[in-house]
């Protein structure tokens, strides 16, 4: 089978985890850039990456590398390009652009010059002498320019792959399951070690970890752009479904559980995990974060709290977070990560942080703050 070149985006700061996440699907040939890991492999790999990679947010095939500084050379390195290969005559293909210091720096230029390089190459390499209808499957194209390297890809998952499908309902402000999956991955967590997340909303932190506890590939119950594409048979897809079915554990006892204040997102919480086919897998409960008490030892306490960030509530979130810090104290077995953006942290939890480390929530710059528990 064909060797192809994929990207998986990432989240910036999470590019060691995606490469570690696609190392451990068999794929050792990998680069890391900033937001983004490269890495060669076949066609399976297109379909195994969408179903299995956690934390990373879309799966782009490269159709072509090159330099050009003017327009006439980004038309004839674009048209120089085997793209009948890839869309067939009725193929629908967008291109969408991004430039970052580069001599060609207006993208709808330079995706209308992209677009007409491919109309032209795939009219006489498919014979069609009229308009390309596109009325078929979506081959969605992306030419990135960086420092006047040209990119062109196409993007294999369609809907990032944070949209797992099972999020109908959402709290306030939800963690887009790629982070959350992300901060349990982070953690040291075994699947019969207890799991809790205090501060739930939608409950997105524990269901990522039931479904790595059992491991389940997260795109299990969606579709991805390429599985419509006729360059891919449907055996490949067939077969990674039918590997995700094999490699998922149902029988794996989890001891996660799921609190927060407000009871309606319980609810939430309760029927996406429901919709995430993990019904009963998951303990919800209405709680107030400093009523956690647990006869267990060796648990683990993973949140993403309110941060105080609107106005008149920065003194009711930081008066949580200290008593927050006296409770957790009587759990010393126990480690403890939190994410948030209040840079007051750990004198208002009482304790300084084991390790740290940056990352985005959105926009959001926060910090992982991790508290490893003492072993027993
Ligand atoms: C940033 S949201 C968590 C979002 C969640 N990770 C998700 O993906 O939906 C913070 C949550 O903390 C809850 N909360 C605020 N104060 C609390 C407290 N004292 N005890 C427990 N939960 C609290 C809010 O109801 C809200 O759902």
């Amino acid at each position: 089978m064909k060797t192809v070149k994929l990207i998986a985006t990432a989240a910036m700061g999470l590019e060691s985890l995606v490469a570690k996440e696609v190392r451990q699907l068999g794929y050792d040939d990998v680069t890391v850039e900033n937001g983004k890991v490269i890495f060669n492999a076949d066609h399976h790999a297109i379909a195994r990456c969408n179903l299995w990679l956690r934390t990373a947010d879309r799966i782009k095939l490269i159709v072509g590398e090159f330099e050009a500084t003017t327009y006439d050379e980004l038309f004839e390195g674009t048209k120089a390009l085997d793209w009948e290969q890839y869309i067939p005559e009725n193929g629908k293909f967008p291109v969408v652009g991004k430039s970052h210091k580069s001599k060609l720096f207006s993208v709808p230029d330079c995706q209308s010059i992209v677009k007409k390089a491919i109309v032209e190459k795939l009219k006489q390499r498919h014979g069609i002498a009229n308009w390309l209808e596109e009325t078929g499957a979506e081959y969605k194209v992306e030419v990135a320019l960086l420092k006047d390297k040209v990119t062109l890809t196409l993007d294999t998952s369609g809907a990032g792959l944070h949209k797992r499908g099972y999020r109908i309902g959402q709290g306030d402000a939800p963690l887009k399951e790629t982070l959350a999956a992300a901060l349990v991955q982070l953690t040291n967590w075994r699947v019969d070690e207890p799991f809790h997340d205090l501060f739930c909303g939608s409950g997105t932190i524990p269901i990522e970890a039931a479904l790595i506890g059992q491991n389940i590939a997260p795109g299990f119950n969606r579709s991805f752009a390429a599985e419509e594409w006729e360059f891919i048979s449907s055996s490949v897809w067939d077969k990674a479904l039918e590997e995700a079915e094999d490699l998922a554990n149902y029988d794996q006892p989890l001891a996660i559980y799921g609190t927060d204040l407000d009871p309606k997102v319980i609810e939430i919480a309760k029927d996406n995990a429901i919709e995430a086919g993990l019904a009963d897998l998951v303990s919800w409960k209405q709680m107030q974060a400093t009523d956690f008490h647990s006869q267990e030892e060796g648990g683990y306490i993973v949140s993403n709290p309110p941060y105080g960030e609107r106005l008149g509530d920065k003194k009711q979130v930081e008066a949580v977070y200290q008593k927050l810090g006296k409770v957790l104290k009587n759990y010393p077995t126990w480690s403890i990560y939190i994410l948030t953006a209040n840079e007051n942290f750990e004198s208002l939890f009482g304790q300084k942080a084991s390790k740290k480390r940056k990352l985005f929530n959105a926009f959001i710059k926060t910090d992982y703050y991790q508290y490893f528990g003492k072993k027993q």
